[in-house]
């Protein structure tokens, strides 16, 4: 450890850094494991702008575990509705199940434990041991990860289990054991305000004077990660189908996805748009019937490209007559209270703008 590495030394220089610069967020006025762990979660999806709106309303529906244990899949979903990893919000309902019923509602009270709880991996564990019990558990988080990375000049990438390791090793010599709470959070802010991915500002930053990164001009290139991932595309057809009694097909997704338990309208997969839509596996034959296409939607998921085009077909006679028990019929205005994956909530809002 060179003199400009004196663990004490940075690490009060990051805690004194955040007891003058912290942001007054929610979470960091409770101590209450079930309100940090919700935080913690929210946070791993969204930046802490938008965060703490989902915050703020699932605290609010459901303030305790119990009342979160107590819920429909439904409501959870339906409140997650936008955050995307829906497995996420699917892990909270299941975890807080498992609390009530399984542990006489306490939460448990060490990393250990913590960690085996579903949903719940190291950085989550350290997060609710640290804020919620003062234990001197390092969080390592993407912001944490960038600080540290910057601060030694580790040039290695840092999506290997190694620097990984030698980064949390870091992270734990610098942890201050009089108030692991506040070191985790000020590493955490500094990550997020100062040490920032893009045009960090090093001239705030309390301790820029010991940055190898900094002294040897490679911010820009730490921190390094080696493996780019390979993204797949997909096409949609959504079929939107609504029937002359003002009533919709809809399904409640069971596939094993990253959208399970959420609702779609019925879906064709095709290799790409220059397939013509068929939607005869719904159980009629759309070429009979007028298809109004929209526009194509698109977004980019960590791992796939999605593009989406629905079919609107508006049908002559009732949706009731189709027989499908794995559909759904809902009334048209009712439709918003389900929760959509995000691709077509992106067409309802443009639907309220063209169609309705
Ligand atoms: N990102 C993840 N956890 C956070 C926290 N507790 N405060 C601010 N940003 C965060």
């Amino acid at each position: 450890m060179s003199e400009d590495h004196n663990y004490k030394s940075l690490s009060k220089k990051i805690v004194n850094w955040y007891k003058k610069n912290a942001r007054n967020l929610p979470w960091r006025h409770t101590t209450d494991p079930y309100t940090i762990w919700i935080s913690e979660i929210v946070l791993q999806q969204t930046t802490v702008q938008q965060g703490l709106e989902y915050y703020n309303r699932f605290i609010k529906a459901f303030p305790d575990v119990n009342t979160l244990a107590n819920a429909s899949e439904d409501e959870v979903l339906k409140l997650w509705e936008g955050l995307g990893y829906y497995s996420r919000a699917r892990n909270l309902h299941f975890t807080a199940k498992h609390i009530c019923q399984d542990l006489d509602g306490v939460f448990p009270t060490t990393y250990k434990e913590l960690l085996k709880l579903k949903g719940v991996g190291p950085y989550t564990a350290s997060a609710i041991a640290s804020f919620a019990y003062n234990l001197p558990h390092v969080v390592v988080d993407g912001n944490v990860i960038r600080l540290i990375s910057r601060l030694w000049g580790i040039e290695e990438a840092v999506d290997i289990k190694p620097t990984l390791s030698r980064i949390a090793e870091i992270g734990t010599q610098l942890i201050s054991h009089q108030e692991p709470s506040v070191f985790n959070q000020a590493i955490m802010e500094m990550g997020a305000l100062c040490c920032t991915y893009k045009n960090p500002s090093c001239d705030k930053c309390p301790v820029s004077a010991s940055c190898v990164a900094r002294h040897n001009d490679i911010i820009a290139s730490i921190p390094y990660k080696s493996k780019k991932i390979k993204k797949s595309k997909r096409y949609f057809y959504y079929f939107h189908i609504i029937d002359n009694e003002g009533y919709t097909i809809i399904h409640k997704r069971s596939d094993k996805d990253i959208w399970q338990g959420l609702y779609k309208f019925p879906l064709q997969e095709v290799s790409g748009f220059d397939v013509d839509p068929n939607a005869s596996f719904i159980g009629f034959n759309n070429h009979d019937i007028d298809t109004y296409k929209s526009r194509i939607f698109k977004q980019t998921l960590t791992h796939q490209y999605i593009h989406a085009q629905f079919c609107i077909i508006k049908l002559p006679y009732s949706v009731a007559e189709i027989d499908n028990p794995a559909y759904i019929i809902s009334p048209n205005d009712k439709l918003s209270s389900f929760a959509w994956p995000k691709i077509i909530d992106l067409y309802f809002k443009d639907l309220s703008i063209t169609l309705f």
